[in-house]
């Protein structure tokens, strides 16, 4: 009965308990590790993809986007304060629908985290592109910073920031609490320049037509569609949840934590889309000559930007540094190039967190023994999982090579919702499972939230455009096979092992979690 297996929670506590993390930080604290975890790519460069899908409408695609976020927060931070080790929603899913769903979504995790780090290299090679030419007047070989989606061949500036992170993990390095408070404190101060620059010079006639592709039309385009693919702005927010279980006081400041670092993403990223709305380049889509709509990452999308490049024109859903491009655009030229140094300097640190988070999911689903653990081998120096470390970096290196970034940004969001669906089901059967069980924080109505996030989760992937959508089923079915052919049979649960590890910190060593000095 392959439904049947089930971790027992208990185990997993017990390696929780061992562990044991001193109960430190406030909501303050918290709320500063989300936003830092989740400001990124989506905000810096995807904006330009969510105005080619919703023109002004976008505003409201940014509400939409952070209120399924919202709810899905709610439902991670119970079982987070409940079960507080690594693997998130694969191990809590392991614990109340067994092994099977657990791989599934654990395997959904990899589009999450690896997917991800892939979109953010190749929205870093757009602002280290716009860098070379904005201070040195260097102009790159198209076709060497562009995947074959928008006309080029290869992405070499992503394949070589995913490389280097990929080499810096393998040779252990970790992102100090310091370094990432700096980095936290340099997009903070870059989104705030901008709105403080933008704002101000508005124009309220570029608001209309507001919705130009409505809420749902084509494939992927509309409010709802613009708010699938920037809910990628929001992906991160996960940090606070699992930082639950080192929170004073948990039931009050994991949720004021993480509501309120979604809470103050929403609105900083309400205030830069007015801002690039109200710019003199406007957010309409780009048409095709013939006035149909193009696609974001689509070949017929770069050739039109081509065409108008050709005419001396840059509409934002052309542009690769969509923040940096507005404000050159107002006429801020030096103040667009230091938004692109910040988006240049802070990336990177999103890209070292997503592969991490990845070589983390792999690490615990081979101590498991649904993966090899040859793959999990610590280096005898390093003492990193090289090996893993290794193939996640060719995997995120390949993939930032040839796709474009709102296409890998789909498939991340693809894997995510998945991930929030298992998360809103798993935390209503605990409930009924086991009522008595001590939960430091519960999920406030949860009959309503749940239901919310399961909707929320569903119709964003419903308006994900189709490739996107389908490379998940695609994916699982790979997952499936793969699990069949190993996991089965080399399952540590399904061989009568029920293990309770010394330390969750039985996993590699880790950067240090993203706090901010305080
Ligand atoms: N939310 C993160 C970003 O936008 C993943 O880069």
């Amino acid at each position: 009965m392959i439904f049947g297996r089930v971790k027992p929670l208990d185990a997993i506590l017990a390696t929780a308990e061992k562990k044991s993390l001193h109960r430190s930080l406030g909501a303050l604290q918290l709320t500063l590790l989300g936003v830092g975890a989740i400001i990124g790519t989506g905000i810096f460069v995807l904006t330009s993809e969510a105005a080619q899908k919703a023109g002004p409408g976008m505003m409201i695609s940014f509400i939409i986007a952070g209120a399924v976020c919202a709810v899905a927060a709610l439902c991670y931070s119970e079982l987070a304060s409940m079960v507080p080790v690594s693997g998130s929603a694969y191990t809590y899913t392991y614990a109340v629908m067994g092994e099977l769903l657990a791989w599934l979504v654990g395997w959904a995790l990899v589009l999450e985290y690896a997917v991800a780090a892939s979109a953010v290299s190749v929205g870093w090679s757009g602002y280290f592109v716009g860098q070379m030419r904005g201070w040195f007047g260097v102009e790159l070989p198209f076709e060497l910073v562009n995947g074959p989606f928008a006309g080029g061949i290869i992405n070499l500036p992503a394949v070589v920031i995913a490389l280097l992170i990929t080499a810096l993990l393998v040779r252990g390095t970790t992102e100090s609490a310091r370094v990432n408070a700096v980095l936290v404190a340099i997009k903070v101060t870059a989104l705030t320049a901008f709105i403080i620059l933008a704002l101000p010079v508005m124009k309220m006639e570029n608001f209309q037509p507001f919705l130009p592709l409505g809420w749902a039309s084509g494939d992927g385009a509309g409010v709802i569609g613009a708010a699938a693919s920037i809910f990628f702005a929001y992906v991160g927010f996960d940090a606070v949840s699992t930082a639950a279980e080192e929170t004073k006081n948990p039931q009050r400041n994991v949720p004021l934590g993480l509501l309120g670092s979604l809470a103050i993403c929403t609105i900083f990223y309400m205030l830069v889309a007015a801002g690039a709305i109200g710019s003199p380049l406007g957010s309409q889509p780009v048409m095709s000559a013939m006035g149909e709509w193009l696609a974001p990452g689509s070949t017929g999308l770069a050739d039109r930007c081509k065409e108008l490049a050709g005419m001396g024109q840059e509409p934002l859903s052309c542009s690769k540094e969509a923040l940096a491009h507005v404000l050159r655009e107002i006429g801020y030229l030096n103040f667009g190039n230091l938004i692109g140094l910040a988006a240049f300097l802070a990336l990177p640190s999103v890209i070292l967190v997503m592969i991490y988070g990845q070589t983390r999911m792999f690490f615990v689903m081979s101590r498991d023994g649904l993966l090899p653990e040859r793959l999990s081998n610590v280096h005898p120096k390093w003492k990193t999982p090289h090996i893993i470390t290794c193939i996640t970096g060719v995997g995120v290196t390949l993939a930032a090579a040839f796709l474009p970034v709102g296409k890998l940004a789909d498939i991340a969001n693809a894997g995510t919702l998945f991930a929030f669906c298992a998360v809103a089901i798993a935390v209503v059967l605990l409930r009924r499972k086991e009522p008595t069980r001590h939960r430091p924080f519960r999920t406030p109505a949860l009959w309503l939230v749940a239901p919310a996030t399961l909707i929320g989760c569903v119709v964003l992937y419903w308006r994900l455009p189709f490739d996107a959508k389908m490379v998940l089923p695609i994916w699982g079915g790979v997952g499936l096979l793969l699990y069949f052919a190993y996991g089965y049979r080399k399952s540590h649960l399904g061989r009568g092992l029920i293990e309770v590890h010394e330390t969750d910190r039985d996993a590699p060593p880790q950067p240090v979690p993203p706090l901010p000095d305080l």
